[in-house]
């Protein structure tokens, strides 16, 4: 473990590339391999992360915060110069395009910064306070003991390090578990965690989730559970705890997210958002629209614009210029979006975009289907690929009524120029959802805003301050003035 991997003895997994070099040809470039831990291995991580907190009395729980924070502002520096090897293997790992690798790592470390800030901003309000006469208070935030953080494919940097970081500068011990894919690129920051923080602090798990991560939810030693993934595996975790009542989870999870056009939309502004919102980078965002529903008067127009600007995306390899569509890293994705789109076409849509659906080795061109109905499999499930199913409607209680009917509760983009209408609607809204969008499609930065969802969509709330919080209890010390003190 702490970086020692280019000694490893035991077996490993291989790790190949989405991207395949030649057209036609399905052989992917291999990037190279992780240690696959045993169970047994995973129960050292566990004593050592155990070990470092050592019930809140160990070194890293117990220092000052502005410590912590030094800690961090030095792996960050080492970060830093690690940013080349990481942006490389974020893009060869995941078909992610250059730019948006770039952005994904220069994202975290200015969440990094943000959260030394915001840390910075919560200690100094806990300053002491008179609660009656006589007895005063010092409320303080504290660690909550052995973290245990797993982040997504897409995001494997990123949405690693939006739970790693706020838990580890608040205290706490981690143990984390770098996702299927992108696991290499975190093996360059692994000298930077061992040499910043104090032993046992920080842990990485490699192998499989289901074998290591069971036997360590059952351990019962894991007091914060931060997954950013599917519903199913995060309650399967968490059910494996002996005692949920002592667990608390921060959990980032799945969204349908709707896309609303009005009849009155800028069609221009609608279709350029939704075009993007759906499809960068392949449609593998939790936060990109999955569903489109367009006013029965101006759909025409709509599909017409939205056909054309479909027809302008550019797909190839990660590092080609304005790239959006690239290779999927999942391999049985392709088969499964096949499936998506032949019981929608079945049950009476049309792929009605040019190519649409086409696959390619590991890519699939975009596929636009309309009309979407109810009993299609892909106006429910999260279909998280390049697949854009559109429905139209009549009254604006229609597209309200899914939402109310569905399993999730992200976001909405509301796309319209009556602003009495859409001021309405925003009050009914912000109680189905946790972010509404005017006229844009939705996302989940600025990284300061919080970030959460209703029903299977989230539990907490992450995004800087907000993390700062999900890792921590309030904790005081109460100090009654005795006469003594009075003088
Ligand atoms: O996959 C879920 C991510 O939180 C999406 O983030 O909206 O910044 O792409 P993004």
């Amino acid at each position: 473990i702490d970086g020692t991997i280019k000694h490893w003895k035991g077996a490993k997994q291989d790790v190949y590339s989405p991207i395949c070099l030649k057209d036609n040809d399905n052989k992917q470039v291999k990037l190279g391999s992780y240690p696959i831990l045993t169970q047994n291995e995973a129960q050292l991580a566990l004593d050592s992360a155990v070990g470092a907190y050592n019930y809140g009395m160990g070194e890293w729980p117990q220092m000052k915060v502005s410590q912590r924070i030094k800690a961090v502002e030095n792996f960050t520096f080492k970060m830093l110069e690690k940013r080349d090897e990481v942006v490389n293997l974020l893009m060869w790992e995941i078909g992610k395009p250059l730019k948006d690798s770039q952005k994904e790592f220069d994202r975290t470390v200015e969440y990094i910064k943000d959260t030394i800030e915001a840390l910075k901003e919560l200690d100094r309000k806990n300053s002491q306070l008179e609660i009656e006469s006589g007895l005063y208070a010092q409320i303080k935030r504290s660690p909550l003991g052995v973290t245990l953080c797993m982040g997504p494919f897409n995001y494997p940097l990123n949405e690693t390090f939006t739970t790693l970081i706020p838990a580890l500068i608040m205290g706490n011990s981690v143990i984390f578990k770098p996702p299927k894919f992108g696991v290499l690129l975190h093996k360059p920051l692994l000298e930077a965690f061992r040499d910043s923080f104090p032993k046992g602090v920080v842990n990485t798990l490699y192998g499989s989730g289901e074998e290591l991560l069971t036997p360590l939810m059952k351990s019962g030693k894991i007091d914060v559970l931060a997954f950013i993934g599917s519903s199913k595996v995060a309650a399967t975790l968490e059910h494996h705890h002996p005692k949920l009542n002592r667990l608390r989870s921060v959990l980032s999870l799945e969204a349908k997210n709707a896309g609303i056009i009005m009849p009155d939309a800028n069609l221009e502004i609608a279709v350029n958002e939704c075009v993007t919102g759906s499809l960068s980078y392949n449609g593998q965002r939790c936060t990109a629209l999955k569903i489109l529903f367009v006013h029965e008067n101006i759909v025409g127009s709509f599909l017409e614009q939205f056909n054309a600007k479909i027809d302008e995306i550019k797909f190839g390899m990660p590092w080609d210029k304005d790239v959006q569509i690239t290779p999927l890293p999942e391999k049985n994705k392709t088969q499964y979006l096949k499936d998506l789109i032949d019981d929608a076409t079945k049950k009476g849509a049309k792929v009605i975009n040019k190519n649409g659906g086409t696959i390619k080795n590991t890519f699939m061109f975009p596929a636009v289907l309309y009309p979407v109905n109810k009993d299609m499999r892909v106006y429910e499930e999260e279909q998280f690929g390049p697949v854009v199913p559109i429905l139209t409607y009549k009254n604006i209680e229609e597209p309200m009524k899914y939402l109310m009917e569905s399993n999730y509760g992200q976001q909405v983009s509301v796309f319209g120029n009556n602003s009495d209408e859409i001021a309405k609607m925003i009050d009914s809204l912000v109680n189905l959802v946790s972010r509404v969008n005017i006229n844009a499609q939705c996302q989940r930065g600025p990284d300061i805003f919080p970030f959460t969802g209703r029903k299977d969509s989230a539990q907490s709330t992450l995004s800087v301050s907000d993390a700062l919080r999900a890792f921590s209890i309030r904790s005081m010390v109460a100090i009654k003035e005795s006469p003594e003190n009075k003088e």
